[in-house]
């Protein structure tokens, strides 16, 4: 008995060694397996209890328990400094140095770093935001994917209007659609606010379109619209007037053409001298000198209805900018694909 006591203490200070030795959690569990284990050093020892009297068994048993514990002591002890270490050299091991340049991005001309910048349609879009806001105006939004009535019904299209017809629209499977222009946020401002109020909502629509120099199927538009007891024509101009000295910092050419839009009446096109080819006729304005920027009209009384607007009561001016165009006139592009091709040259330029 007192041969098998011995031993377990022996077994002591082989465990605590093994223990401290122990490098990492995978190393600290076999040490665990080796001495209390099913086949470990005491499964060993108590094998030979059978050769005892109860009372020795009993010494014995007793002895082999305060081994287990203290070895359960031992390796919790040693568990926790593991883990400690582990997380405290995580610093010199797991680190991005943020110092480091990627080469593409160190070689521009100027040797300069470069980064990101705002690309050249959000940054006109945040000028004419400020503008607007400057003048009481309030930026509101609306979803891309929209329903027929906010594209179309609520804008007094008539069910048989041709823009409507698949050609001009993506539809979902669902029966929704991608918006084809801004002018669902006018209906959407009129449902939650009410008059008087003026509004301006930038946003990305879609069209079915045939992809040219000047026609994409995925473009900006920033719609505005004010509602007042007394809105007209003149009020309009004006809108547009500063909108556009803003923008280009001087007098542009412009004319002013009847245009027609179900939901306004009267409407207008307001077109600006190519600034491309400085209107002797290019791609870009289809040759003819002139690029529609600005359709615009005075909101038709059926949209003030369909709002439960009366409109011998209400008035109401909107418009709807095309941002590629005014950001083409801007810069002289002379492509608006180049807006969607991705390609970091022609972002790099603005
Ligand atoms: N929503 C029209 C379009 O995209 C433009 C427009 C807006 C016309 C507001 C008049 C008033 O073609």
């Amino acid at each position: 008995m007192a041969d098998l006591i011995a031993e377990i203490h022996a077994l002591e200070q082989k465990a605590a060694q093994a223990i401290a030795a122990a490098a990492d959690a995978e190393a600290l569990q076999s040490a665990s397996q080796d001495f209390v284990g099913k086949k470990g050093a005491l499964t060993n020892v108590m094998k030979q209890l059978g050769t005892l009297s109860a009372e020795e068994r009993g010494a014995v048993g007793k002895a082999a328990n305060e081994f287990k514990t203290k070895l359960e002591a031992l390796l919790t002890t040693k568990e926790s400094q593991l883990r400690e270490s582990k997380y405290a050299s995580l610093g010199e091991t797991e680190f991005v140095d943020m110092s480091v340049t990627p080469a593409e991005f160190a070689a521009t001309p100027s040797g300069a770093v470069a980064s990101g910048h705002i690309h050249a349609i959000s940054r006109t879009q945040k000028q004419l935001e400020e503008i607007f806001t400057s003048m009481g105006f309030s930026i509101v939004d609306g979803p891309q994917v929209e329903d027929d009535y906010h594209n179309f019904g609520a804008l007094n299209f008539t069910d048989d209007h041709p823009a409507r017809d698949m050609q001009d629209t993506f539809y979902t499977k669902t029966g929704h659609l991608l918006r084809t222009h801004t002018s669902t946020i006018q209906i959407r401002a009129l449902e939650r606010m009410k008059p008087p109020l003026r509004i301006i909502a930038p946003g990305r629509v879609f069209r079915y379109e045939e992809v040219d120099a000047s026609h994409e199927h995925t473009f900006y538009q920033m719609e505005g619209m004010i509602v007042d007891r007394k809105i007209s024509v003149g009020n309009l101009l004006h809108l547009m007037q500063t909108l556009l000295t803003t923008i280009f910092g001087k007098e542009v050419d412009v004319r002013l053409r009847p245009g027609y839009f179900p939901f306004v009446e009267p409407g207008f096109e307001l077109d600006m001298k190519c600034l491309v080819c400085s209107g002797t006729g290019c791609p870009v304005c289809k040759h003819s000198g002139w690029v529609e920027v600005l359709p615009c009209g005075l909101v038709h009384p059926n949209v003030l209805k369909s709002a439960g607007l009366d409109p011998n009561e209400w008035q109401g001016a909107a418009f709807g900018l095309g941002l590629n165009r005014l950001v083409m006139m801007q810069h002289g592009i002379e492509d608006i694909r180049h807006f969607m091709a991705g390609k970091l040259d022609f972002l790099r330029q603005f």
